[in-house]
């Protein structure tokens, strides 16, 4: 194995959402060692100005390198992804929303209406629309900040009796009734089993598997289970919720650690 195959991923997000990115690129390249950070201390990110997000994502960045010396950074978080040509980085940057545009033209039909699901800093940043309308010069998108959701992810209430209320609250925003809906915050795939049997025929769009292809197209990955690779998860806060989330997801205790990025 080259220097370079052993130097790990990071991926990073505010909380549990970038988790099922991790899920998609640990399954995919088990050869891999990711840390993953959750910047639980700043949480939530998605209702910070894009000044504030470029700040913490930087330090954020700064500290992986610096500690870990990561060969490629995943922002697995669609509010840090609206800013990430502000990033500077010596080593390739991966973002969640040119994935997810793509994907969601790729899954519909021009006659079907797009929807998107994400937090406040995403849909203010109008970066889907501008993504979608590169693909596709006129197709228009319907945009609705769900913050809510982000929180109920956070408590583990992803599969809660609640959750469709919330869910036909935030659909009914939509000017126009929706056939395709992105989900444009990393924490929402881990309500789409609950989506799904609220609203049955609504395509859901994620964008980690498309993310995962790209990363094997730009990078030399390691596809091969390997004994020395290994996850390691820290945190910038103490999150019970998210110890027992990671059990629940990856059925594994991974190790953690409480860190201080300043
Ligand atoms: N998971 C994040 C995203 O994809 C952000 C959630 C938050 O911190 O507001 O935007």
């Amino acid at each position: 194995m080259t220097k370079e195959n052993v130097r790990p991923i990071g991926v990073f997000d505010s909380g549990v959402g970038g988790l099922s990115v991790l899920r998609q690129l640990s399954s995919d390249y088990p050869g891999e060692s990711f840390i993953y950070l959750g910047d639980t201390a700043r949480l939530p990110y998605g209702t910070k100005s894009s000044n504030t997000i470029i700040k913490y994502a930087q330090r954020n960045l700064n500290y992986l390198l610096e500690t870990f010396n990561i060969k490629a950074l995943v922002v697995a978080c669609n509010s840090v992804s609206t800013v990430i040509n502000h990033i500077d980085s010596p080593v390739p940057v991966f973002g969640v929303i040119k994935p997810g545009a793509k994907t969601a033209i790729e899954s519909s039909t021009e006659g079907e209406q797009i929807g998107l699901w994400a937090t406040q800093a995403t849909v203010l940043s109008g970066a889907y629309q501008t993504e979608v309308s590169l693909l596709q010069k006129d197709r228009k998108i319907q945009m609705v900040s769900c913050p809510t959701l982000v929180s109920l992810v956070e408590e583990g209430l992803n599969k809660h009796p609640l959750l469709p209320m919330a869910f036909e609250y935030y659909f009914e925003k939509f000017e126009n009734k929706v056939d395709v809906l992105i989900l444009g915050c990393t924490h929402f795939p881990f309500f789409k089993d609950k989506l799904s049997e609220t609203f049955p025929k609504l395509k859901l769009i994620d964008s980690s598997t498309s993310l995962s292809k790209e990363l094997r197209e730009q990078l030399d990955l390691n596809s091969e289970p390997n004994s020395s690779s290994k996850t390691k998860i820290l945190l910038t806060d103490e999150a019970p919720n998210f110890i027992d989330f990671i059990q629940k997801i990856f059925k594994n205790n991974f190790e953690t650690e409480k860190v201080d990025i300043i």
